[in-house]
């Protein structure tokens, strides 16, 4: 609501609903103070929408539409072409250029058109760079070349064009030469002539130096410096992932840090106009992804592992309503 009040639109979480339930996660996350925004944690993603050839499965990600449509929340639809989470028939198929565009026509058409309306924002490409700014050898990338990126921006638009479509990425958060990548990208789609409403800056940041993390998040001023990169060009931003991981197990001290990174992040959107929304990735410690990928990290949001609200959650709501 902070955020609301900020002019600004939405605060959301990444959810997975869970089998069976759980209720005391679906509490926080359901609770309308706090949040006005989901984002599928992967019930959206190819190999969960297309597991074989045009053999659509969408009942998982039709519970995660029905259940933000009934609890009249905001959906940043996630995502429509990734090199991560595809199905082997996509990424080994050696299928040829006209035919890899036909398929990815197809997915984004029978996966877009199905939530049409409902999908607030959309991530069409998501994680298209490498960390030095050029383009991730992916199968899209290796059959179509760059031209994919606007012909994927196409197709969703002509698809459902009332939703805001974003380009997606991890490690934008610096500015450096993978945040310029992201630029170039959205310079590229533009110079199609094709529609790209916003850059969505994931923020898997860290308040210490971890195993995974050579250097904790940037401070302010260059967190603002990276937003205004894309909003002038002309594209509006949005932290889509926020988490801050740290070596664990947490200590007053650390969660302190932690505190005062999600107080930063708040703070820089709140400065940068165009920064419409935060959406952290999940609610509770208990079932984030970090501690299962980076062993000895984890700690990251802004509920503990016992739902209990960390000193991150108020520096989070310190930053919205100050910043
Ligand atoms: O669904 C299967 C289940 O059938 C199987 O029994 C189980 C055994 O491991 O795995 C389940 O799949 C897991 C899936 O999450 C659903 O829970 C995968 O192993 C696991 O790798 C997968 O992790 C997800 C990860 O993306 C995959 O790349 C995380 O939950 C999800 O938080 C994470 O999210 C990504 C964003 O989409 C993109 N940006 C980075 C972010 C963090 O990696």
């Amino acid at each position: 609501k902070a955020m609301v009040a900020r002019g600004r639109s939405f605060i959301g979480t990444a959810v997975t609903l869970r089998d069976p339930p759980d209720n005391k996660e679906a509490a926080i996350y359901s609770n309308k103070a706090d949040f006005n925004s989901i984002t599928p944690e992967n019930a959206q993603k190819w190999e969960s929408i297309e597991p074989q050839r045009n053999q659509f499965t969408f009942a998982d990600a039709d519970r995660h539409v029905d259940f933000a449509v009934d609890n009249g929340l905001q959906i940043h639809c996630h995502n429509l072409v990734w090199h991560s989470q595809l199905p082997d028939w996509v990424t080994n198929g050696n299928f040829d250029n006209a035919t890899l565009i036909s398929i990815m026509k197809n997915h984004i058409t029978k996966l877009a058109g199905r939530y049409k309306g409902k999908c607030t924002r959309w991530d069409v490409v998501n994680e298209a760079l490498n960390e030095d700014g050029t383009y991730r050898e992916s199968v899209f990338y290796n059959t179509t070349g760059e031209a994919y990126l606007p012909l994927a921006f196409k197709f969703a638009s002509e698809v459902d064009p009332n939703a805001q479509l974003y380009y997606n990425d991890y490690n934008l958060e610096s500015g450096g030469a993978k945040a310029k990548g992201a630029q170039r990208i959205v310079q590229l789609i533009q110079s199609y002539g094709v529609k790209i409403n916003g850059v969505g800056l994931q923020a898997h940041l860290s308040s210490e130096v971890t195993p995974t993390s050579p250097s904790p998040a940037p401070d302010q001023a260059t967190l603002e410096n990276t937003l205004r990169m894309y909003t002038s060009q002309g594209v509006d931003v949005a932290y889509t992932e926020i988490d801050v991981r740290m070596n664990t197990p947490p200590t007053p001290a650390k969660l302190k840090k932690q505190a005062d990174v999600y107080e930063t992040v708040a703070r820089s959107c709140l400065a940068v106009k165009r920064c419409v929304g935060m959406t952290t990735w999940g609610v509770s410690d208990k079932y984030s992804w970090i501690p299962e990928t980076f062993e000895g990290e984890g700690a990251a949001l802004m509920w503990n592992k016992k739902y209990k609200k960390k000193p991150a959650y108020f520096g989070f709501l310190k930053g919205i309503k100050q910043g």
